[in-house]
């Protein structure tokens, strides 16, 4: 099996409950390699391009608002790209199942999950599903610059002339 990389993100309800260790200690177990790490905050923009396949379940909204941080008055996630001989793999048995309540009691979910009363799976980690999806994932949430590794083909554009931040 070659390398794959995956979308890891903490969710909102992870940072919430101080489990960010505790899911990264978990994830040490596959050796696998981070290539890139950062907290970000989830616009509802990138929230919606994220869980587009759903739009038309009736838990969309709901997950767009999780996701953004506003169940848990926390705007942000944890995002993270693992990357490794059968990443997607190795890192959704620790995750386990997408149902917190069906997943093993060990697993990352099993021991930290839970569906709210409105139905909605708190399941505190997202991995991507297989290659497809950690690409088009990984290209919402990362620039190439983020990332340590080449992971898809990039070009180079002439920058628009915009102001950038810098130190002062
Ligand atoms: S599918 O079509 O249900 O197989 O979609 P899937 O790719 O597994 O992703 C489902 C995401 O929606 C979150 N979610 C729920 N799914 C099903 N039922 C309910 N009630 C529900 N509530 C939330 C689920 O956690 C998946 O998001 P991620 O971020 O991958 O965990």
């Amino acid at each position: 099996m070659a390398n794959q990389a995956t979308l890891i993100l903490i969710k909102p309800d992870g940072l919430k409950k101080s489990l960010t260790g505790n899911i990264l200690t978990r994830l040490s177990e596959t050796k696998l390699e981070i290539v890139a790490a950062k907290i970000a905050r989830a616009s509802k923009e990138l929230a919606e391009e994220h869980y587009q396949h759903l739009k038309d379940k009736p838990f969309f909204k709901e997950i767009v608002r999780y996701i953004c941080g506003e169940l848990h008055n926390r705007r942000k996630v944890m995002a993270l790209i693992y990357w490794g001989e059968d990443a997607i793999t190795k890192c959704r048995q620790l995750a386990g199942s997408t149902n917190p309540e069906e997943a093993d009691p060990t697993s990352i979910r099993g021991s930290y999950g839970r569906i709210t009363t409105s139905g909605v799976y708190e399941n505190v980690i997202h991995v991507s599903a297989n290659e497809a999806d950690a690409e088009r994932e990984i290209k919402l949430w990362f620039q190439p610059d983020e990332v340590i590794v080449n992971l898809y083909p990039t070009k180079e554009v002439a920058g628009k002339e915009r102001k950038i931040k810098t130190w002062a």
